[in-house]
């Protein structure tokens, strides 16, 4: 055990660059390092210019508008512009670009100089999302990190990654890190791996230049406009189409690509995949001594800090819970499996623990940051709980009479995959019953309601759709494997400082379920699925950096279109997992 840790006198004056802080974990991890270490030196916060906004003012708005930062206007009330002035500088910059985008060589040249710590917290976190995507921000972004960090005079890089890099196994998962490491067993070599990306990325672009694949984008567009009985003669209309159906066409090729590649390896999906060789090309780029992974489990919401139930948009297991809310009920998952939830309160203390022993030079290469060799919840308990929480509130605030009597009583259950009422079995009864009414000849005055009925079993047909993919993307997570991740290196020396102790033994799960977490996605984060707005926040005090702090900070000219992509590739729009299912990824457009 080394000696205690005091997070205060380790933090006071020292220097942190912060990627990711528009972010749910870094949202919160820069407001509780604010609020409870007010004698850290500066904190830089990188972040890129997004939605026509420059990065000083994203940053802006999102102190202002935030309830992640409501403690910290409470402490401050009309002085948090100074405050938050005399202690971060916004750099405009992006992770996926070499050197951090800085454009600026002198305040390059000055963070290189004056950085103790670089928090690497910025990541795409999509489950399958373009194979350009994943590797520009996940894995160049981590090469990024990596050189800017060995170009630094003596700061040490702390990466965020995940504890599900380790893929599709099963047991007990240490904390250790091995380069060559892939789930599948056989050794990687992520250097080899990047330049066949490369490689099969040209072939894709190559091929959607060919003449055939033009033939067959123009064929699906003139298929669609033909369905939907638009005008095919409308030429400016087949052309903004046709756009749009090259380029879904090519993401699609991109997604498929990442997703076998994910899968020859044993990965779940191209997220794991693209964050594990994150960790692979860190741990070859820098020395020991400089880099630390810290592997948070599934984040979800606060316990205690900026307030209790506190989210943001879709955050792993939100969209499950949601759904469970309404008319699906049985969910297939693996009685006993463990299901590694951790609030991100918790994920932030134990990042600053992480940080403060890396200040020290006594940290570990890997920090998991988990609850289940702790304090295990398994998924059938989460489930039964999450129930339980929907059924509280619809018994209270059901919209009709059918929730507050049925659906406030039908408790969900944990179920195997091939249950009576499993998806496949729900969708082929639905589309059984879709057919009948719609081919069965009923007397005239029965018709026009067996349309309707028709009609109304495609809608639900949509969201079976919907639950379908859902169950798909969680089911290696929640039925197929079972892992206890191991978290003691964030015990290794006590923390003088309660406020940052991280231990979720002390996490009382009921409660924290049923009282705190589904309350907090209710309010925060279920808004977004039903296209409706989450509440609003706004501190007492407007808030804004005082004049003089946004001319120094100023951002120099806005340079989204300057972006390059990853190794010359072209970048497709970022998607939400579940486009055109669910609703927009973020609470907040920043
Ligand atoms: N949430 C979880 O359950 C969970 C679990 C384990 C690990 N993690 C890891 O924790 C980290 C943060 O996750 P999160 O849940 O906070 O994700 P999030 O809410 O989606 O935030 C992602 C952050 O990364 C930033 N970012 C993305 N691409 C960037 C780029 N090219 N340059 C600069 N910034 C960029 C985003 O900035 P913009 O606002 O500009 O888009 C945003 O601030 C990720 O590395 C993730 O892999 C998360």
């Amino acid at each position: 055990m080394h000696s205690a840790l005091s997070i205060h006198q380790t933090f006071a004056g020292r220097h942190i660059l912060l990627t990711g802080a528009s972010g749910f974990l870094g949202k919160v991890w820069l407001a509780m390092v604010l609020h409870r270490v007010p004698t850290v030196g500066k904190i830089y916060v990188l972040l890129r210019p997004k939605a026509l906004r420059a990065a000083l003012d994203r940053f802006e708005r999102m102190v202002a508008t935030s309830p992640a930062f409501k403690p910290l206007h409470e402490l401050h009330g009309a002085a948090m512009g100074e405050f938050i002035a005399r202690r971060v500088e916004v750099v405009e910059g992006d992770v996926s670009l070499p050197g951090f985008g800085i454009q600026d060589p002198e305040l390059a040249a000055r963070l290189h100089r004056d950085l103790d710590l670089i928090v690497n917290c910025a990541g795409l976190v999509d489950f399958d999302p373009d194979l350009r995507e994943a590797m520009s921000t996940n894995v160049d972004g981590a090469r990024n990190a990596a050189a800017f960090t060995a170009r630094c005079a003596r700061a040490r890089l702390l990466h965020v990654s995940t504890c599900y890099v380790t893929g599709l196994r099963n047991g007990t998962i240490p904390e250790t890190l091995d380069p060559a490491f892939s789930p599948c067993g056989d050794a990687f070599d992520v250097d080899a791996e990047c330049a066949e990306v490369a490689t099969a990325s040209e072939q894709i672009l190559a091929a959607h230049e060919s003449p055939d694949a033009e033939a067959a984008a123009l064929a699906e567009t003139l298929e669609q406009m033909r369905a939907k009985g638009q005008d095919e003669g409308n030429q400016m209309m087949v052309r903004n189409i046709l756009r749009r159906v090259k380029r879904q066409r090519l993401k699609d090729d991109f997604v498929a690509e990442g997703q076998r590649r994910a899968t020859r390896w044993g990965w779940h999906n191209i997220y794991t995949y693209s964050k594990s060789m994150a960790e692979a090309l860190i741990a070859k780029a820098l020395p020991p001594e400089r880099w630390s992974m810290f592997r948070p489990a599934i984040v979800e919401s606060a316990l205690e800090y900026p307030f209790p139930g506190w989210n943001q948009g879709f955050n792993t297991c939100t969209p499950l819970i949601y759904l469970l809310g309404g008319w699906f009920r049985h969910m297939p998952a693996r009685v006993g499996n463990p299901f590694d939830v951790i609030p991100v309160d918790f994920v932030c203390r134990g990042l600053v623990v992480a940080g403060a022993a890396m200040l020290h030079g006594q940290h570990a290469p890997v920090y998991q940051c988990g609850s289940s060799d702790r304090n295990l919840l398994t998924i059938d308990r989460a489930i039964e709980l999450t129930a339980l929480a929907h059924r509280k509130h619809l018994r209270a605030h059901g919209d009709t009479a059918l929730e507050r009597v049925l659906l406030s009583r039908w408790d969900a259950i944990t179920t195997d995959l091939d249950h009576l009422f499993s998806v496949p079995n729900v969708r082929s009864a639905a589309e059984g019953l879709r057919d009948w009414l719609r081919e069965t000849k009923f007397p005239k005055f029965m018709r026009r309601r067996a349309d309707e009925w028709a009609d109304k079993t495609d809608d639900a047909l949509d969201t079976v759709e919907t639950i379908d993919k859902m169950v798909d993307l969680y089911q290696p997570f929640v039925h197929d494997n079972a892992y206890i991740f191991t978290s003691q290196a964030l015990f290794a020396a006590p923390v003088v400082e309660p406020e940052f102790h991280c231990d979720p033994r002390s996490i009382e799960w009921r409660r924290y379920w049923v009282d705190v977490h589904v309350p907090g996605l209710r309010k925060w984060c279920f808004p977004l699925f039903e296209n409706k707005t989450p509440p609003a926040y706004s501190p007492r005090h407007a808030f804004k950096l005082p004049r003089s702090a946004t001319s120094e900070q100023a951002a120099p000219e806005h340079r989204a279109d300057a972006r390059v992509a990853h190794a010359d590739l072209g970048r497709a729009q970022l998607s939400p997992q579940l486009a055109g299912h669910l609703a927009p990824h973020h609470a907040e457009v920043l």
